[in-house]
């Protein structure tokens, strides 16, 4: 019944060859929720999987980055969209990227399909395409072994409260005047408040001055920060994109990916944060940790890049906010002073960050943490709905319904709890 529901969700959702988020309020193709979507996909409709990640990189740009929204249609429901952005491609899109996990998904919807001939006629003609974008993280963002990211928007947990200290910083005076959408649509008490815009559009106006590319803008972003959870998805990303090359013989992509994992894994220590005892966000610009627990921390799992010697500490943690929180994972430490159970990143719990740590907890072999977060997320998909993200006290379902990586994260991961 709920996995009908599901696939009637990614349908209703679909606009031909690609899944918009949900109606309205994300009406164009947005990059990691497309990638999850043709995860779902792969659960009943293997062609149509392959097809959206197709349509995804119709988007990238000619120095490799995918970007985070593809504006494949006009629609005047999102706020800021192909006019504000200004791109200068065809198809219109932003000018960031998003959380790189399109080479896992690609990896795991291989494994999952049963048409293997068909997935490698597919994995071939995107191999290419993905190691571009990947090259692009590494050249354009990287910092001796960690990776920079620009924008809030970009780490996809936009609202989150590592950012606010250095997004504050950068300057609104040339803040051209603005209407947001969202808030017509979500309770305001759910999303980012409107100071919060201010700056993620004057900062949006700062790298479009710049092409949102090149040296200059290095030197000179604001907000330069190495996110854990861009960095821990990366690093897990190239592994699984050199898998993917060398299972299809591809090998002239190895050695540069080698490279680039070894200065990862390299430098990946430094994002752990003495005094929060736990891996978290590096500012790049200050030159100094951000000592808040995100729900992102536990992403060290997933990059595969815990010592033992640390796991114990933050298995600890993690069983301390269990018993703080009904649902887990709340997306902030529900002790820190910016949590708030409803708005968006500083608390509420995401159904595609739950798949990923536990994906990590239990490669690690800690089971029991694992099946407690995928327990959880399948309670709160059955129980309040396919909606965009969940209060972790009572499980009220908030942000958008209908939810494409929702219904998409029941599919591939939450069912097998039920
Ligand atoms: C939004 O508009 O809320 C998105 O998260 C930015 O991509």
């Amino acid at each position: 019944m709920l996995t009908e529901q599901a696939e009637n969700i990614l349908r209703d959702n679909s606009r031909g060859d690609y899944t918009i988020p949900t109606d309205k309020l994300y009406p164009f193709q947005w990059n990691w929720d497309s990638c999850f979507c043709a995860l779902g996909w792969g659960y009943f409709d293997e062609p149509r999987a392959w097809e959206e990640l197709h349509a995804l990189f119709r988007g990238q740009w000619d120095n490799g980055m995918l970007p985070h929204i593809i504006f494949h249609q006009n629609v005047d429901t999102y706020f800021p969209g192909p006019d504000v952005w200004k791109s200068n491609t065809d198809p219109a899109t932003s000018g960031i990227s998003q959380p790189p996990v399109a080479a896992t998904m690609m990896r795991m919807l291989y494994a999952q399909c049963t048409d293997k001939e068909a997935a490698e006629k597919n994995i071939k003609t995107l191999l290419p395409k993905l190691f571009a974008f990947h090259k692009w993280y590494q050249v354009e963002r990287g910092h001796d072994g960690l990776i920079a990211t620009y924008h809030p928007w970009e780490t996809g947990r936009d609202n989150s409260a590592e950012w606010e200290e250095a997004l504050y910083k950068v300057p609104t005076d040339n803040l051209e005047p603005y209407q947001r959408r969202d808030t017509d649509l979500i309770a305001a008490d759910e999303r980012p408040p409107q100071k919060e815009y201010d700056h993620y559009l004057s900062l949006l106006q700062f790298l479009r001055n710049h092409n949102y590319q090149g040296q200059e803008l290095r030197d000179t972003v604001p907000f330069k920060i190495a996110d854990i959870g861009i960095n821990s998805i990366l690093l897990r990303a190239h592994r699984d994109l050199l898998w993917l090359a060398e299972h299809l013989g591809e090998h002239e992509y190895s050695a540069e990916i080698k490279t680039w994992i070894t200065e990862m894994e390299n430098a990946f220590d430094r994002m752990w944060c003495p005094k929060s005892q736990n891996y978290c966000s590096y500012d790049l610009v200050a030159e100094k940790h951000i000592p808040i627990e995100t729900s992102g921390s536990f992403l060290a799992f997933y990059a595969g890049c815990v010592p033992e010697d640390k796991q114990e500490t933050m298995l600890n943690t993690l069983e301390h906010w269990g018993e703080k929180v009904k649902f887990m994972l709340p997306s902030l430490n529900p002790e820190d002073q910016y949590f708030d159970q409803k708005r968006y990143w500083r608390g509420p719990v995401w159904p595609i960050v739950n798949f990923m740590v536990a994906t990590g907890l239990k490669e690690c072999r800690h089971h029991e943490h694992a099946d407690r977060i995928g327990r959880d997320t399948c309670a709160l998909l059955t129980e309040h709905g396919f909606q965009e993200y969940f209060n972790p006290l009572d499980g009220q379902g908030l942000g958008g319904d209908h939810f494409s990586w929702a219904a998409a994260t029941w599919l591939f991961w939450a069912q097998d709890f039920s």
